[in-house]
């Protein structure tokens, strides 16, 4: 960790968040709820990681959701931040490959419904807070503990639904990493 990095998790400087971008999802005024309520089952030392980087991250939206939402509050209850590999709406023209790794954070909000949804990358999950999962396309909810991984395989169909508290989960997509996510028809 840089002396920047450090400081920042020890509160002794100022973050950037995208919450101070006035086209930051709204969903970010849950950020540091969701980092300050993380599960006990997360060491601390990646607890405080996953802060550094959240609070440093360009949270975005998936074009395609904003221009379709499944809801009227689900564009104020979702964003995701991708920190390792192509952002978004890079032409699939412009990548050499389709064999990539992308790791990111989504963050949703209280009550939120993430509707069934899929794409062509592998993906594993490490939620920070409990949350039901489906993994078919109309599976019956269940509760995941935090810390424990969830694995989707490619167009795997899945769906989540947050408690009443918001949610901050880590993922890592590998292969087709720049096909968007798309919800289910
Ligand atoms: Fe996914």
């Amino acid at each position: 960790m840089d002396a920047h990095a450090a400081a920042l998790a020890a509160g002794e400087v100022a973050p950037a968040p995208a919450a101070c971008n006035e086209s930051a999802p709204s969903v970010i005024d849950h950020l540091e709820a969701a980092l300050a309520d993380s599960a006990p089952a997360i060491s601390s030392d990646i607890q405080q990681a996953i802060g550094v980087l959240a609070l440093a991250a360009s949270w975005r939206q998936t074009a395609s959701y904003v221009e379709c939402p499944p809801s009227a509050e689900f564009l104020d209850n979702y964003a995701h931040a991708t920190l390792l590999g192509p952002p978004d709406d890079v032409p699939m023209s412009d990548v050499s490959g389709q064999n990539g790794v992308a790791v990111g954070l989504v963050l949703l909000g209280p009550g939120v419904v993430y509707p069934p949804h899929q794409h062509p990358a592998d993906e594993v999950y490490v939620p920070l807070q409990r949350i039901e999962w489906t993994h078919e396309r109309h599976g019956m909810p269940a509760a995941v503990a935090p810390g424990d991984l969830i694995h989707h395989v490619p167009w795997q169909p899945h769906s989540m639904r947050v408690g009443a508290r918001p949610a901050l989960l880590l993922y890592i997509w590998s292969g087709d990493v720049v096909t968007p996510s798309r919800f289910c028809a």
